[in-house]
């Protein structure tokens, strides 16, 4: 049998993961989801969400992934052969076409703003004026379509030079960059003036703001957030090697991403007070803050462009992940070449970003349950499918698989220490899966 591709080094493993789990996720909807859902009360659910849910969805994601050596439905059919489970692997693939089409809309917005840095398109004076760029170029029809187009194809070229040379190779350069330049970023925006109430938005919470509408918020924006409840870290954990430390890397990612998403958030707030803005503006949000503090620093459009510039990365080593979760399944699972997968998901992914871009314009009154189609796939996948998925994976590890087997997988057969095993196993059987179900059941309204 053919080897499985693994990832080179361990750092460019875990980059790789942190490539997925760091993107807009983390600049681009964090702060939608905070500014709309109370700032300080939402950001800590959504830590505890993500230090405790995510990582343990994690680590049973990369248990997954490594002990089948498979893609996400293929991991399911060899672990537990003629079982109803890989219905879960199939959630996982069906979200990741749903986010494909509409995370790549707002990637190629990204590439606009790179665009509009260079030719000094941003250069206005007030944030009125930047909201009403972006709602005209949204509501365009053939203009964020080029962009996404662009887009497609260069994620198609990355997915296609493989795991190590495309995935491997871009994370590692760009996530430490991106990195240091939100730090700059966030020494701007605290001195801006009023940038103190922005802080006290973010980080001063008030307890009776939450409430199931912020938990379920908090818990799809976590699993979004870090990558996992659809199978993305399944598919990476089938390309590590087996002398790999799982919880170790797991730890990093979680640790890793909720640092950028917290920095996010200190270099938006600040500046929506100081604006004078509403937190709670949605997905433009980011788009007409940021351009605002640029414009204020000197060599803005620079700025603005290494900005958007990373942005796109992050957004693109991502999207890698989400378009690899649907092209390992097709070319595990139907033998395609991967040449050919990756040209069906790119050209299926991008007939359904064409339906979400125009959601902003000429489609933005057809609506299904109230929604539009980019509001749908962004709801559908955050708030149902990736917490739905996330429960029944951990459902899956914990009751399902023979305890010995976790744990030689897990330690490298007992090579690496693993001490909160049984806290570990635990999360897995009772408090993941009652803590979601709970949510959902409070959800539907029947408490
Ligand atoms: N975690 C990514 C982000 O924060 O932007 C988005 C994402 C990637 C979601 C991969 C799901 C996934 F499988």
């Amino acid at each position: 049998m053919k080897q499985r591709a693994t990832f080179n080094t361990k750092l460019g493993l875990v980059m790789a993961s942190v490539g997925s789990a760091v993107g807009l996720g983390n600049i681009w909807r964090f702060p939608c989801e905070a500014g709309e859902n109370g700032g300080g009360a939402f950001l800590i659910v959504y830590i505890l969400c993500v230090m405790v849910f995510g990582l343990v969805v994690m680590l049973a994601e990369f248990f997954i992934g490594r002990a089948s050596q498979k893609d996400s439905v293929g991991a399911f059919k060899t672990l537990a052969p003629n079982t109803m489970w890989k219905i879960v692997g199939y959630n996982g693939v069906i979200a990741a076409f749903f986010i494909l089409g509409f995370y790549s809309v707002v990637s190629g917005w990204t590439l606009e703003y790179i665009y509009q840095s260079v030719t000094g398109g941003l250069k206005t004076d007030t944030v009125e004026q930047l909201a009403e760029n972006f709602g005209s170029f949204t509501s365009d029809i053939f203009r964020p379509l080029l962009w996404i187009f662009i887009f497609t194809l260069i994620t198609h070229f990355v997915v296609l030079s493989g795991v190590k040379k495309g995935i491997e190779r871009a994370s590692k350069l760009m996530m430490p960059l991106l990195f240091v330049i939100l730090i700059i970023l966030c020494i701007r925006s605290v001195m801006l003036p009023n940038a103190i109430e922005g802080l006290e938005f973010l980080f001063k919470p008030d307890f009776d703001k939450i409430d199931s509408k912020v938990i379920l918020s908090a818990l799809g924006q976590a699993f979004f957030s870090v990558s996992v409840g659809m199978g993305c870290m399944i598919t990476y954990g089938s390309y590590f090697n087996k002398s790999i430390n799982m919880p170790g890397t797991a730890v990093s990612v979680v640790t890793l991403d909720t640092l950028v998403a917290i920095l996010a958030g200190i270099v938006i707030f600040p500046a929506v007070t100081s604006f004078g803005i509403s937190p709670s503006q949605g997905p433009k949000l980011v788009f007409i803050t940021l351009p605002n503090i640029f414009q204020q620093m000197p060599f803005g459009n620079l700025w603005s462009f290494i900005f958007f510039l990373l942005l796109t990365i992050a957004a693109l080593t991502s999207i890698i992940s989400i378009h690899e979760v649907i092209t390992a399944y097709l070319h595990d699972q139907y033998k395609m070449s991967r040449r050919k997968a990756a040209t069906i998901v790119s050209l299926s992914g991008f007939t359904l970003c064409i339906v979400c871009s125009l959601s902003f314009g000429i489609l933005s009154d057809f609506k299904i349950f109230g929604l539009t189609t980019f509001e749908l796939f962004d709801y559908v996948t955050a708030k149902l499918m990736l917490p739905l998925g996330g429960m029944f994976i951990c459902i899956f590890t914990g009751w399902f698989i023979d305890k010995k087997v976790l744990k030689a997988e897990l330690t490298n057969n007992g090579t690496i220490k693993f001490a909160l095993f049984s806290a570990f196993v635990f999360l897995l059987k009772f408090i993941v899966p009652i803590v979601i179900s709970l949510v959902f059941i409070n959800e539907l309204g029947m408490f």
